[in-house]
């Protein structure tokens, strides 16, 4: 007889997933963790490369029939979903199958910033609607958010040190001044924060927010400043300019409603706006909304700072996420920086 809980996680092979991934393995004697995988994704060396590492793969496309995937779902105790940014109404059905499955808590793919719902955050409104068909369901869930990564955080410099990791670059912008604190996150301590969250029965039907750090860009600037002893040109764009650019961005992709890269683009508007001209991501706007603070739930966790992650960034330590992706252009503020 075994104590272990049975999580079964989807996007085992991405970024987010990744980092679940690994903190639920390091938590051998809490889980036993598999992963579900879509079929056409079976042959990928990534998911062999999971089997490898002894999970067990379940297989089934979350979008065909019902009763195969509540099939699938069969002696799940915690179900997560770390689905692309792109994919996030595909969970309604597992959300679904889940209830039918008898599945005790899901955890859908959240793992974003804080913010509103309604129209602030076109991404957050998606995810919304998945979490307001969970409670319809009354299916148990916990909802994660996480802030922003580290990872895509850090401004480039001027020698091309921090190149090797940058997702975008140049990346040199300040929007609306700079001094909006915001909330941030190591991806590495995504994982170790979920393995806490999904034992805890505080966290249930809740949700938390786990971060590791809390600036402003003019904070993190000045950050990699000190330690790099390069200075930046910065590129200031204004609270007005990112109003207009992300309205522009916002019709762009209503316009082509197929088109992946204009609807990237209105989110990362949304980003700026909901980040810095809002200040929505922030630890007390977090407590306002309800969630639970994972700093006050687990104290003796020590996420990383992002000093420390500055460090091994600068030190040439950190691995290049997304390293398979092409991202859209950089877009023009619309009107005066
Ligand atoms: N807080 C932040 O700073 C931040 C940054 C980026 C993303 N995010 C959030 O994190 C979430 C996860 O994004 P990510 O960028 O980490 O994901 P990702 O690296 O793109 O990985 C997505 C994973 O989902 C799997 N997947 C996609 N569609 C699937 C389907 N229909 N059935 C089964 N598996 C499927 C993919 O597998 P295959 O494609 O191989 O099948 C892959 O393993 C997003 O929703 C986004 O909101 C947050």
């Amino acid at each position: 007889m075994t104590n272990k809980q049975r999580v079964l996680l989807l996007g085992a092979t991405g970024e987010t997933g990744g980092s679940i991934l690994k903190g639920l393995l390091n938590d051998a004697q809490s889980f036993e963790v598999e992963a579900l995988v879509r079929p056409s994704s079976v042959a990928k060396p990534a998911v062999k490369a999971l089997a490898a590492r002894g999970v067990n793969i379940r297989v089934a496309d979350i979008e065909g029939p019902l009763e195969d995937l509540v099939k699938t779902l069969a002696g799940v105790d915690v179900l997560i979903s770390a689905i692309n940014a792109g994919g996030q109404l595909a969970q309604l059905q597992l959300a679904t199958a889940a209830k039918q499955a008898g599945v005790k808590r899901f955890v859908p793919c959240a793992f974003t910033t804080v913010a509103p719902p309604g129209g602030v955050m076109s991404l957050r409104d998606q995810k919304e609607e998945v979490y307001q068909h969970i409670r319809k369901l009354y299916l148990p869930y916990t909802i994660i958010d996480v802030g922003y990564w580290h990872q895509i955080s850090f401004p480039t410099l001027p020698s091309g040190r921090v190149d090797y990791a940058a997702v975008i670059k140049p990346k040199v912008e300040i929007h609306a001044g700079g001094d909006q604190p915001s909330i941030l996150i190591d991806l590495v301590d995504i994982g170790p924060f979920v393995a806490l969250i999904i034992k805890d029965p505080r966290t249930l039907n809740n949700s938390v927010i786990a971060y590791g750090d809390v600036l402003s860009e003019n904070e993190i600037f000045g950050i990699m400043e000190a330690l790099s002893g390069e200075k930046i040109a910065r590129e200031y764009i204004s609270a007005d300019a990112i109003i207009a650019t992300r309205a522009r961005c916002a019709a762009a992709a209503k316009a082509d409603p197929k088109s992946y890269p204009a609807w990237l683009q209105s989110v990362g508007q949304d980003y700026s706006y909901s980040k810095y001209v809002r200040g929505d991501n922030t630890p007390a706007y977090a407590k306002y909304l309800g969630y639970l603070d994972a700093k006050e739930l687990y104290p003796n966790f020590q996420p990383t700072r992002f000093t420390e992650f500055a460090r091994e960034l600068l030190d040439g330590k950190m691995e290049k996420i997304y390293p398979d992706m092409v991202f859209p252009a950089k877009v023009e503020a619309a009107s005066e920086k």
